[in-house]
């Protein structure tokens, strides 16, 4: 018996009915804020990633499902959404033009990380990509977006922000950071040690005590923005304070993703294990000139959709459609052309075999039918059909070509 790799998994029944009513939830919602829908190729060149996602994060440097493939070129399966996004909006020369343009998408998602739960090796995002507004409003709006989507699926969240400056204020604080960690180096963890040299920012979010006790002794950067990241900062948490979207400042929420400058947010569930994230993201103002596109501000975010399948409250599922059953085989032909004719408006479960009464009720109420409609000897002589509403329990027989 062939089973699904490791870390991937089926969706089925309950599960892919709770992934839709995310997706078409979070659609709504987003098609509201003028977003639309992109789509782009899940393999691209490993060398997109390297670039946006950054060659020293652990996603590119462990998790990449990377090959050569046949042409021989060196391709990977996304990891994530952004870099292909920005890819496209360049590719299609969109950063060429003076309009904003906003997109979602949805879809699965691959790292080759340790699974366990609520970490997948596939596993699918949400995600809304902003281009061209460089204002603190759309972050605040994108995190408007985001709690909207949580309160519509009936999920608690707390949100955590930050902000990771921009070129004027990071490369000072990151030299700074660097002989700092310098300094305590021996007392550091390996990752740490390593993360020194190459991308010393992510030090800040180890989640080894010794190496939090340490740092807890550290500049922050939050301290240390230059006069415009700091002013963007605080009015951002004065939006929120008026809108009433609680927050908490994560000083080191630094992001796994390198292509982040300014504001960048996560959110988080307490309920659903040690995997708490649910949803991250920020502004990247520079990715789109890393790809070789025209210099473009962008924010944006993805939520995990597997970690909120268990959170979210679904809506009662209301009976729907009609169930079809014959009651002797000479009735189950008729009741295909009838079938058909039915599915132009609503949804209908037909049964193939000939049965008796009480089986048929059976087979609509597990249809979730709303009418159940039969065909008897009577009918079937009197070219009618027998309809029941099985919630209001009203019933009559009605000529089959009017019904
Ligand atoms: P991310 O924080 O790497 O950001 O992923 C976003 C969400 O995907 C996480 O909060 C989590 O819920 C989910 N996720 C990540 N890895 C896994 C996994 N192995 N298994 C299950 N769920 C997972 C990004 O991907 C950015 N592209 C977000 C973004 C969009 N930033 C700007 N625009």
């Amino acid at each position: 018996m062939i089973n699904p790799l490791r870390g991937m998994k089926d969706l089925t029944f309950e599960e892919s009915r709770r992934y839709i009513h995310i997706i078409s939830t979070a659609v709504n919602i987003a098609k509201r804020y003028g977003y639309s829908y992109i789509e782009t190729p899940i393999l691209e060149e490993t060398a997109l990633f390297k670039r946006s996602v950054g060659n020293s994060s652990d996603i590119v440097n462990k998790e990449m499902y990377q090959f050569e493939d046949k042409g021989g070129y060196d391709v990977c399966m996304r990891p994530e959404g952004t870099a292909g996004v920005a890819r496209a909006f360049i590719s299609d020369k969109l950063d060429r033009q003076p309009i904003k343009q906003k997109f979602y998408y949805h879809g699965p998602m691959f790292r080759y990380e340790r699974p366990q739960k609520g970490r997948l090796r596939e596993f699918h995002q949400f995600g809304c990509e902003s281009f061209g507004e460089a204002s603190v409003y759309e972050d605040f709006t994108i995190i408007t977006m985001i709690s909207q989507i949580f309160d519509a699926l009936g999920i608690g969240f707390d949100l955590q922000i930050n902000s990771l400056g921009c070129t004027v204020c990071m490369p000072p604080y990151k030299q700074n950071l660097v002989s700092f960690l310098t300094d305590i180096k021996e007392d550091l963890c390996e990752d740490c040690n390593r993360r020194i040299d190459t991308n010393p920012i992510r030090v800040l979010d180890c989640k080894n005590k010794t190496c939090q006790l340490l740092l807890s002794n550290s500049q922050k950067l939050i301290d240390n923005l230059c006069d415009e990241c700091e002013n963007d900062f605080k009015k951002l948490t004065v939006l929120l304070d008026q809108a009433g979207i609680h927050y908490t400042i994560d000083t080191n929420l630094v992001r796994g993703l390198d292509y982040y400058n300014k504001t960048a947010f996560e959110f988080v569930s307490n309920e659903i294990g040690s995997q708490s994230a649910i949803a991250g993201g920020g502004r990247y103002d520079r990715l789109v000139e890393f790809l070789d596109g025209k210099p473009t501000p962008a924010v944006g975010f993805a939520i995990g959709i597997e970690r909120i399948m268990e959170l979210v409250k679904m809506p009662e599922t209301a009976r729907e459609g009609i169930y079809l059953g014959a009651m002797n085989d000479d009735a189950i032909e008729p009741l295909l052309a009838l079938a058909a004719r039915k599915r132009l408006e609503t949804k209908v479960t037909i049964e193939y075999n000939a049965k008796g009464f009480k089986s048929h009720m059976k087979g609509a109420d597990k249809a979730e039918a709303k009418y159940v409609a039969l065909i008897g000897e009577d009918e079937l002589k009197n070219g009618t059909i027998w309809i029941k509403d099985i919630e209001s329990r009203e019933e009559k027989t009605v000529p089959l070509e009017t019904f």
